[in-house]
């Protein structure tokens, strides 16, 4: 049961084997743990990475019974609920008897996202619940019915729950860049949006992947591809496995050319998540650095302008 007195100013739900990443980004940040449930008893405007999903707007709720629980959760939100279980488990298999409860579901690449709420008991008689959440899925979980035969990576998903739950595919005016595109995921969900795509590895690209008419593969570094080697390029997207420092010094060159507006790429980290490595991203202007549930011990940085 919930024991701390102290307020509850947003809720971060960890990832499962990562829950050590956000620790280290909660340093310096009053909290309390339960499971996988981190409470933040203190107002802080932290852009937030780790988290699969945050609680934005928490509010408490007194019941007074199981039924009170119920209606008082259907007055609130008619829509789905999510429950966090991490005690009361019986209490709240009974509350949600009464009130729309969401079915864990495989989403389907694009799929519309409905909307949700979610809550979780403290104690028998309150509830903790939020209406707005950072994430579009419940938990922040994004589980798809995978293609198990046509893409040559499992890399491709990165970038179906990036267009699914963030972002708009590009379109067939773009021409687009994939940096470290071997064995061909990515490239392989970026050829049935864009009008071209440069895919970039010094390792060779998936051959049903290089027999697409729309995609361009370059055998070379792409830390020494120049802006004049590749005109046009309207989105640049990197997976290549490099050290933050060398990303960042990539994407700040690659921000001097006019012509790409948006940029999607993966961090990769090291095994103990260093915050001063990942800063710089976090800076530049309208950007966001975020966790896929997708991603593994790494970030996603997406930039539109
Ligand atoms: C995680 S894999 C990319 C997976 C790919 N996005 C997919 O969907 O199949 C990382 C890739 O980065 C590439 N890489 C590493 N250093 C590179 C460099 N300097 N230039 C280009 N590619 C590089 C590796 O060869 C490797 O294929």
């Amino acid at each position: 049961m919930y024991k701390s007195d102290l307020p509850i100013h947003s809720v971060l739900i960890s990832p499962i084997h990562l829950a050590e990443q956000l620790k280290v980004e909660l340093e310096g940040v009053q909290y309390t743990q339960e499971d996988l449930i981190f409470f933040v008893h203190e107002q802080t405007d932290k852009k937030w990475i780790w988290p699969n999903t945050v609680w934005l707007e928490p509010k408490v709720l007194k019941i007074e019974s199981i039924k009170d629980a119920s209606n008082k959760l259907r007055s609130i939100f008619r829509g789905a609920w999510q429950s966090y279980t991490p005690y009361l488990h019986r209490r709240t298999k009974l509350i949600e008897e009464n009130i729309k409860v969401f079915k864990p579901k495989r989403y389907n690449y694009l799929d519309n996202l409905s909307p949700f709420a979610e809550w979780m008991l403290l104690d028998e008689t309150t509830i903790l619940y939020s209406l707005r959440t950072s994430a579009n899925a419940p938990m922040g979980q994004v589980e798809f019915n995978e293609d198990k035969t046509s893409p040559p990576s499992r890399a491709y998903l990165k970038l179906w729950e990036t267009f699914t739950c963030h972002i708009s595919p590009p379109t067939n005016n773009d021409i687009v860049m994939d940096l470290g595109a071997c064995p061909g995921g990515w490239t392989w969900v970026l050829k049935n949006h864009a009008s071209k795509v440069i895919s970039v590895d010094k390792a060779p690209l998936d051959k049903k992947i290089l027999a697409a008419s729309n995609v361009t593969y370059l055998a070379q570094d792409a830390f020494k591809l120049r802006k004049e080697d590749v005109p046009e390029v309207s989105w640049l997207l990197s997976d290549i496995a490099c050290y933050p420092e060398k990303l960042l010094e990539l994407v700040q060159y690659w921000m001097t050319a006019d012509t790409i507006k948006t940029f999607v790429c993966t961090v990769k980290l090291q095994d103990k998540f260093n915050p001063s490595l990942v800063e710089d991203f976090q800076k530049i202007p309208n950007s966001k650095l975020f966790h896929l549930y997708q991603n593994k011990n790494e970030l996603t940085w997406i930039l539109q302008r």
